[in-house]
């Protein structure tokens, strides 16, 4: 089976004063997580798309979705005080509701990016079919400086071997449920992404290609570029 968890447990600290966290603000009148789960639930392969909201948000999120996707079956669960904590959230409740085997695919996505593709969900899934686990990333386009101290630069690596990375991220379950019980209290703390976790560990993490466009929404000046890439996309249909 697959599994799709849209993260959207953050509050959005960075956007700065809003009444809603980030996730739930409008995008050409609709709320950036609809945006976010179209595509998800447009993909037949998927058996079950869920969503990670702060709990208190949970109601809201529900009500929102009778409201946009009155035709959809989207569950909302709670997510944690981490995105890791919420990567948790989603690998619990997986394995909580379903019959999970070595072939279980758990796709995660942030609820904050809602240009991801059918595309680059559809090679998501075909990658961790043949290799257990894939991030979506763009190469770098910016020369990317390394700096120890904060004051000298340290290294400047190779410009193409430098990428950014992007979500969806996605793994088979139960490895993925290894990897993250093997992580030390230290580790937890400092490994923040879960494609990292894999490298730490050894373990191979295929590349699948994202898009400029599958922007996260981080600053309030991300919502004008936003509602620019949907007006554009919304104009090639
Ligand atoms: N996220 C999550 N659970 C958390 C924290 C983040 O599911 N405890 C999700 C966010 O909702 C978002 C994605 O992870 O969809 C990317 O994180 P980020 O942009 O850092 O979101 P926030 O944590 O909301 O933002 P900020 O760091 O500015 O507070």
């Amino acid at each position: 089976m697959i599994f799709a968890a849209i993260l959207a447990g953050g509050s959005g600290s960075r956007m700065g004063a809003t009444t809603l966290p980030k996730q739930f603000l409008p995008l050409g009148g609709i709320p950036v997580l609809i945006h976010t789960l179209e595509p998800f639930l447009r993909i037949s392969q998927i058996d079950a798309v869920f969503v990670l909201t702060p709990p208190e948000w949970i109601d809201y999120t529900r009500e929102q979705l009778r409201l946009h996707l009155p035709d959809a079956a989207v569950d909302v669960t709670a997510g944690g005080a981490t995105r890791n904590d919420t990567l948790l959230c989603a690998i619990r409740y997986v394995c909580e509701r379903y019959p999970v085997d070595e072939e279980t695919i758990l796709l995660t996505h942030d609820a904050v990016r809602p240009f991801v593709t059918d595309e680059m969900i559809a090679e998501n899934i075909a990658a961790v079919r043949e290799d257990g686990a894939c991030d979506t990333v763009i190469p770098a386009t910016d020369t990317i400086v390394r700096s120890t101290d904060g004051a000298f630069i340290a290294d400047i690596p190779p410009r193409s071997e430098l990428y950014q990375g992007q979500t969806p991220q996605s793994f088979r379950l139960l490895e993925l449920r290894r990897t993250v019980e093997s992580l030390t209290r230290e580790e937890t703390e400092t490994l923040t992404d879960a494609c990292k976790i894999y490298t730490v560990r050894g373990k191979k993490v295929r590349l699948v290609a994202g898009s400029p466009s599958n922007m996260k929404i981080t600053y309030a000046e991300d919502l004008p570029l936003a509602e620019a890439i949907l007006a554009a996309r919304e104009a090639s249909r």
